[in-house]
């Protein structure tokens, strides 16, 4: 029988010169595989006589643990030095400046929804946010659209399949349901804009099935449709980047607000390109109201001390007059091109007074 101490310090250098985890583990093969070294002697033991069996079994067993001890310390040496050295080599040096033929560019969707926010921020506007999913109470119901009146037909809803209880949750087909939401959780004064995905079934140059808006709201107890004009002219004005652009309200319908009118711009169609500002065309962009009181009155707000106005706009429709876009779908297309060309620098933050640059 070998002696077991000299197998031992045999193994436990071969161990100790191991450089990684193939070459302990082929060490641990040739010890203690199928044919493995103290494997053999193992199968061995039962040509000996009972007492020596014992006493080798014995020592052949403490070995064995012995190796598999000094495999496994071995091992998770190796591991974590592995992963120091990945570490090291994977290093970023993050004070490299970028790359430009690499930068990505911003959307124009999110171009425009950062311009709109920072002109309505500069207003002391706070942003606020509301589920894309939404129950019909707040959609319609809570918006003076009660069940059966004519202006859901106007939507083209997406409706959910039925909950346990019949009701149908609906994708929201404006932002005007983040306007209950606010209304109900928090106390007048409230001066806030929604921007945020929208939804309705309609697909076609003009329209998408998913698109954006910007809703805006704000409830104080001395608000007027003055205050709603001027706020929606220097908007307009700010955004457009044109100080003189006419901003024309129409009187309209939209049964959440009372009175209601719809905000156009003038433009010109000049040989065929079209440029905002004076000129003989008008351009409808967005909807706008004073709170209907019923609204009010569904959110808990007592319509006798406190008077609101809202608005409510299409990105994509501010977008493509703004920057010339021509087609709506291409919007989501992801082309690059379309990207690279229509798509803004990543550091170039719009405010109200430094128009963006392409
Ligand atoms: N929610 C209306 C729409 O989607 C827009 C709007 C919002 C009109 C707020 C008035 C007040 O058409």
């Amino acid at each position: 029988m070998e002696d077991t101490n000299k197998l031992k310090d045999e193994v436990e250098s071969a161990v100790s010169r191991a450089e990684n985890l193939d070459a302990l583990e082929a060490i641990r093969i040739s010890e203690l595989g199928k044919n493995g070294r103290i494997t053999l002697l193992m199968k061995g033991l039962g040509q000996l006589g009972p007492a020596e069996r014992r006493l080798v079994g014995k020592k052949l067993n403490e070995l064995k643990n012995t190796i598999l001890d000094l495999i496994e310390k071995k091992k998770r040496v190796l591991e974590s030095s592995g992963i120091e050295a990945q570490l090291a080599e994977e290093t970023i040096d993050i004070s490299l400046p970028v790359r430009p033929q690499l930068t990505g560019s911003i959307h124009p969707i999110s171009q425009t929804i950062d311009e709109v926010t920072s002109i309505f921020g500069e207003m002391g506007f706070s942003v606020e946010e509301g589920p894309d999913i939404e129950e019909d109470w707040y959609n319609f119901t809570a918006l003076n659209i009660p069940p059966n009146h004519p202006a859901r037909q106007e939507h083209d809803t997406f409706y959910l399949n039925a909950e346990k209880n019949g009701e149908r949750m609906v994708l929201r087909t404006h932002t005007s349901p983040v306007q209950i939401r606010t209304m109900q959780s928090t106390n007048p004064p409230i001066r806030i804009i929604v921007p945020g995905r929208t939804y309705r079934c309609d697909h076609d140059a003009t329209h998408s099935p998913m698109f954006h808006q910007v809703e805006g709201l704000l409830v104080d107890e001395t608000t007027h449709m003055g205050h709603l004009k001027g706020c929606l002219i220097e908007f307009c004005r700010a955004f457009f980047g044109v100080e003189d652009l006419p901003v024309r309200f129409r009187p309209s319908y939209f049964p959440f607000t009372e009175p209601s009118a719809e905000v156009d711009i003038g433009c010109t169609f000049d040989g065929g390109t079209l440029k905002m500002g004076h000129g003989d065309g008008w351009l409808e962009i967005l909807g706008s109201g004073m709170v209907n009181p019923k609204v009010l009155e569904n959110c808990g707000i007592d319509s006798s001390r406190y008077q609101g106005f809202a608005f409510g706009m299409g990105i994509e429709r501010i977008a493509m007059l703004k920057y010339g876009i021509p087609d709506l779908r291409t919007f989501y297309d992801s082309d690059l091109r379309w990207l690279r060309h229509y798509g803004f620098q990543p550091l170039d933050v719009p405010t109200v007074v430094g128009r963006a640059s392409k």
